[in-house]
């Protein structure tokens, strides 16, 4: 019955978050890979979770992309608006996804499912360092980069390694040296392998991973068995304080339930 299962689903978050050495973990019941409207249970965790942690006034949320965090900004609501100014800015620039699930169409989308604001950082992606270097120095972009820099709160997800190489396009060359160094996971364009060591990193602007450990609020979102080893991997890399939302499919195969 119910009660049985939501108690077998916190005795579930307990062991992960011990296991895994964080703070907090929230699990929706169910397997994503198969079923991906268990997102939006996640979803919905996920407006919960930043009622929750965002600190009353001005907010600055960076979000990555991903067709998790698309379906994610569906599921937001103006609730987390209340007594509080949230502004969802893109973590990083152009890492080269699909233009629906890019990060600025994400900000865009949990704007408006919230109320809330955001903005868009254009910057072309598979440009030489030689052209790349000069856009930064644009002003239009340089105040995105900027707010990135002082934002509060994070919304990602974790992707598989070889499957985030491959929809990105990534240089053969480059696809190559993930597979000789075992990568398994990537967050933020930092690809890792099974112990958490960074392998790779996309060099683009915005967020890195050492920004996130004064943050009010660190959301991980990612789900589906398939995606356990990526959660572990990169989990050994997150700070302590990041609340990882996922599902049974993955906690259980992190886990070896
Ligand atoms: C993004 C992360 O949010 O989601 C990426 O920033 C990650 O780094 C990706 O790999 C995962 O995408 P998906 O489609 O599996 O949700």
């Amino acid at each position: 019955n119910m009660i049985d299962q939501l108690l077998g689903l916190q005795q579930l978050e307990k062991k992960l978050c011990g296991f895994l050495g964080i703070k907090r973990c929230l699990i929706v019941s169910g397997d994503s890979d198969n079923q991906p409207q268990f997102i939006d249970a996640m979803g919905k965790l996920v407006n919960d979770s930043l009622q929750m942690l965002l600190p009353k006034g001005k907010n600055i949320v960076a979000v990555m992309g991903g067709t998790t965090m698309a379906r994610v900004a569906k599921c937001l609501t103006p609730e987390i608006m209340e007594k509080r100014e949230v502004l969802f800015v893109p973590a990083r620039g152009g890492i080269g996804e699909r233009a629906d699930i890019q990060a600025n169409n994400v900000c865009a989308q949990m704007a408006l499912k919230t109320g809330g604001k955001h903005r868009a950082l254009y910057v072309p992606e598979h440009v030489s360092e030689k052209v790349y270097r000069p856009l930064l120095t644009e002003p239009a972009i340089q105040e995105v980069v900027s707010l990135i820099k002082d934002s509060n709160a994070v919304i990602h997800s974790i992707g598989e390694a070889m499957h985030m190489a491959k929809r990105r396009a990534m240089p053969e060359s480059i696809v190559k040296m993930l597979i000789e160094k075992h990568a398994v996971g990537e967050a933020f364009g930092y690809f890792f392998d099974e112990y958490g060591h960074v392998v790779y990193r996309i060099p683009r602007i915005g967020l890195q991973l050492e920004d996130l450990a004064s943050m009010d609020c660190i959301l991980a979102v990612a789900g589906g068995s398939s995606k356990a080893k990526a959660i572990r991997a990169y989990m050994q890399h997150a700070p302590k304080n990041t609340c990882l939302i996922t599902d049974e499919g993955a906690a259980k195969v992190i886990l070896k339930e």
